[in-house]
């Protein structure tokens, strides 16, 4: 990737507006970039260990050139680092350093780190300001835009946290070079949901284009990139905290998030959750009567194309439910559900528990497995939900 022009996309939000920075090589100038956003020398860059041995250095080089005083917080990679725990232990690192209220942290690395800086930038002396360098391709185009904060309970995904806006978000695809395998396609999951909740011609150019994208050619990258975080910036510019619309940005979390947390948030990373929970959220749309089959078909074949089974690990019902109700999706003891009426748009709605467990019995029967979505026209449950509708 080079010789690209540099992208802005902009996130209105009154005083805390920001400007989502999209450009080939932005690593190397992020001290010159600061200084528009500080006036303090003191700088925190949280990071975790994989993402250090590659970028840190050369961040820390453009923050010393630049005048600044920068300390590494480098902190074990991986979901289990989203703790209450570790944030004590940033907080502690920044108190003993003595930040102060001015003071700034950058948070280099995915979105495990966005979210851990995010939220100890919130809370520390009351809030003091951030910016977000994302280098994998789900903290790209989801987790660094929008100001979800926060870490993991025992019994929830994300449960403890704070709506905190960054100063900015610095996105260098070059980055995503050394992004694992396994990281970049699950990564793509969030990139195609957000051609399932918003946008169909953006879906096209993803199915079209999916080849290209798994090479990581530089055009397609690119423009999936910026249209992902388009179309997060207007949801987030419309909704900031969630208390409707942006719940759209959930579309396959409900089932995701409630795999994660059953896997213990091992052995299924968050983007390959992802891609299962936008295959079955439509099957249980279709289920539902909201969608036709060829929607679950163009979805569960999207996903299989870029890499992702959009298959659960083996589960009960009953273990899948009750991880469901621990969600921050849950109102009143509803499960509030996003389900696809079309490719590029969706609805928000609760689902009964009888409902979801008339799909999981119809689609499984008495086995245990998540199906990977179905032929056009096969579905049992489909006919009777089509009569209701
Ligand atoms: P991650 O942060 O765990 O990163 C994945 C792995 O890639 C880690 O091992 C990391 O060290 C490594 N890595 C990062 N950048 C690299 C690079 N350029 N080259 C090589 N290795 C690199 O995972 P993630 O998928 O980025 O983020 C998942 C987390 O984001 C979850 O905790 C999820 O809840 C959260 N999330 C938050 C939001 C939000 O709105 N705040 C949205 C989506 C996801
Ligand atoms: N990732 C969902 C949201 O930011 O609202």
């Amino acid at each position: 990737m080079a010789a690209v022009a540099e992208q802005i996309v902009h996130v209105t939000l009154g005083e805390r507006s920001y400007d989502i920075v999209l450009y080939p090589g932005l690593l190397a100038s992020v001290g010159d970039r600061l200084r528009a956003l500080t006036t303090s020398l003191k700088i925190g860059v949280v990071t975790d260990r994989h993402v250090a041995r590659r970028y840190l250095q050369g961040v820390l080089r453009s923050l010393r050139k630049a005048g600044y005083d920068p300390t590494p917080i480098i902190l074990p990679p991986g979901e289990g680092t989203k703790t209450l725990g570790t944030i004590a232990k940033v907080l502690d690192r920044l108190a003993r350093q003595r930040f102060e209220r001015q003071s700034l942290l950058l948070a280099l690395g995915g979105g495990v780190i966005g979210d851990i800086t995010g939220f100890a930038a919130a809370i520390y002396q009351r809030g003091i300001p951030f910016v977000q360098v994302p280098t994998t391709l789900v903290a790209q185009v989801d987790s660094s835009v929008g100001g979800k904060t926060g870490v993991d309970h025992r019994l929830g995904k994300n449960m403890i946290g704070a709506f905190y806006q960054p100063r900015a978000v610095w996105i260098d695809p070059l980055t995503l070079r050394t992004l694992p395998r396994r990281e970049w396609t699950a990564g793509l999951a969030e990139v195609i949901k957000y051609g399932i909740i918003a946008d169909e011609e953006f879906f096209a150019f993803l199915e079209k284009e999916i080849p290209a994208l798994l090479k990581l050619e530089e055009s397609p990258v690119m423009r999936a990139i910026k249209r992902s975080c388009e179309i997060k910036a207007q949801v987030v510019a419309g909704d900031e905290r969630e208390s409707d619309r942006r719940r759209i940005l959930n579309y396959g979390h409900t089932i995701g998030h409630a795999l994660e947390s059953l896997a213990g948030y091992r052995g299924l990373i968050h983007g390959e959750a992802v891609g299962i929970g936008l295959v079955q959220e439509a099957d249980l749309a279709y289920h539902m009567g909201l969608c036709g089959p060829e929607v679950v078909e163009r979805i569960r074949s999207i996903v299989q194309r870029a890499g992702l089974s959009g298959q659960a690990p083996q589960i009960s019902f009953a273990s899948l439910w009750g991880a469901m109700q621990h969600d921050k999706k849950v109102l009143g003891g509803r499960v509030i559900g996003v389900w696809p009426v079309k490719i590029g748009e969706v609805v928000i709605r609760p689902i009964e528990r009888q409902v979801c467990a008339a799909w999981f019995q119809s689609t499984h029967g008495r086995g245990s497995r998540l199906p990977r979505g179905r032929q056009p026209g096969k579905h049992p449950a489909r006919r009777k939900a089509v009569a209701r509708r």
